[in-house]
């Protein structure tokens, strides 16, 4: 491990069916007006939303509420929430959802008290938060993101059309998370595949860089391997408790920092998404599934080792009689195959792109990389090739 670093992360994660138990406990550290942001009503649904209310009124807090939190959130619903926390001010912004509602919560934690554009100064310019932030609480209902123990907060400004993403220093990070795998039995299958994929596609992207012998890339290895096993059972068996547990284990560990440790890290699919999905509106990891593929064919090049790596120990390819690019390749090919097994889209076209939005997303894209940093015309390339 070549590159220095630090490691904190101050979430406190309770795991497990009767995780809920320990809601009434956490909110005892907080004052007495919640904001309760959900998303479209599948808390309701799933009777999650009745148990937190009566959770919330025996501890005597006053609720106020936030929903409709969509998928892919908006700056309008960020401000809207900014201005309930101000009038009411809220002391504790409890979060029950998948990555969405979360990251919308974290988003009001940080701009509500903001002077000037929040939007300017927090997803723009990267400003160092200088503002009082409010506390957030989660309730995790679909598995994907981590961002219920990480500080990412990715907010979509429709009259941008910019998917903007930015990672909060750690006082941002829920200060808990309540995580029972039994609340994502219910997420609908394109969206568990999706919320897979996503785990997924930051354990590589983490994973394409560097050229040292790094721990790291040990643990990431021994993750996906978990994930793409559990993976499988939850295709066939969406209720099995372990596989579920399994993968939404999987999902908070591919983020919460630990797998990043003194990496590199490339990240350049995730800014592709998320111009795809400022475009299109498409669930973000199937948009990271459709431009996986022609990425990692297109930079594996640069990073061939790496990819040789890959293949021989994430998808058991038998690399000894093959060269270096064949080899790199035949586990680019393993990695198509886990996203046809899921059932995701591998076309932009699939998702609602156009060839015309082609150009502008690729304009509009945030180039970064690992091994290879790409211009906006090799990002207009590789679209092509998804579209
Ligand atoms: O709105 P409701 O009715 O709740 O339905 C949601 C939504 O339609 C549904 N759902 C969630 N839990 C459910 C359920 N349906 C039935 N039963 C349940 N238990 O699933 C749909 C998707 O939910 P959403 O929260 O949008 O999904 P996800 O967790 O994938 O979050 C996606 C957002 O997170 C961002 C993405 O860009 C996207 O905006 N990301 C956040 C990151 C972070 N904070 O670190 C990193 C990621 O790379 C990602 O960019
Ligand atoms: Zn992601």
């Amino acid at each position: 491990m070549n590159k220095d670093f630090t490691y904190y992360n101050p979430t406190r994660v309770h795991f497990g069916k009767k995780s809920l138990d320990r809601l009434a406990g956490e909110l005892a550290d907080y004052g007495t007006t919640v904001l309760l942001m959900y998303g479209k009503g599948s808390v309701k649904k799933l009777g999650l939303y009745d148990k937190v209310i009566e959770i919330l009124a025996a501890a005597g807090k006053t609720v106020v509420e936030l929903p409709g939190i969509k998928s892919n959130p908006t700056y309008d619903q960020l401000l809207e929430g900014c201005r309930l926390v101000r009038d009411n001010k809220v002391d504790l912004i409890l979060a029950v959802g998948g990555g969405s509602v979360i990251d919308c919560a974290k988003g009001v934690s940080v701009s509500a008290y903001a002077e000037g554009d929040p939007w300017e100064r927090y997803w723009v310019n990267f400003e160092k938060v200088n503002n009082p932030i409010v506390p957030v609480g989660a309730v995790l209902t679909m598995a994907g993101t981590a961002s219920e123990m990480n500080g990412g907060s990715v907010i979509t400004n429709e009259a941008k059309m910019i998917k903007g993403g930015r990672v909060f220093p750690s006082v941002v990070n829920p200060k808990f998370s309540i995580l029972n795998p039994e609340y994502t039995f219910t997420v609908p299958k394109e969206q568990m595949v999706s919320g897979i994929f996503d785990t997924m596609s930051h354990l590589m992207e983490q994973y394409f860089s560097g050229t040292d012998d790094n721990t790291t890339d040990y643990l990431i290895e021994g993750i996906m391997d978990s994930l793409i096993h559990s993976s499988r059972i939850a295709l066939g068996a969406p209720t099995d408790y372990e596989a579920r547990s399994n993968i939404m284990w999987c999902a908070t560990l591919g983020l919460n920092t630990i797998t990043g440790l003194s990496k590199d890290q490339d990240w350049e699919i995730h800014m592709i998404e998320h111009q795809v999905g400022a475009y299109t509106d498409c669930p973000h990891g199937a948009g990271l599934a459709v431009v996986s593929v022609p990425y990692y064919r297109y930079i594996c090049q640069y990073g061939l080792d790496k990819f040789v790596r890959f293949a021989r120990k994430v998808w058991g390819v038998d690399t000894s009689k093959l060269d270096a690019h064949a080899a790199a390749s035949a586990g680019i090919d393993k990695l198509a195959g886990f996203i046809s097994e899921l059932g995701l889209p591998t076309t932009l076209r699939e998702l609602g792109a156009t060839e015309e939005m082609l150009p502008l997303i690729a304009n509009s894209t945030v180039l970064t990389g690992g091994y290879k940093k790409l211009t906006a015309e090799e990002v207009l390339t590789i679209l092509k090739t998804a579209y």
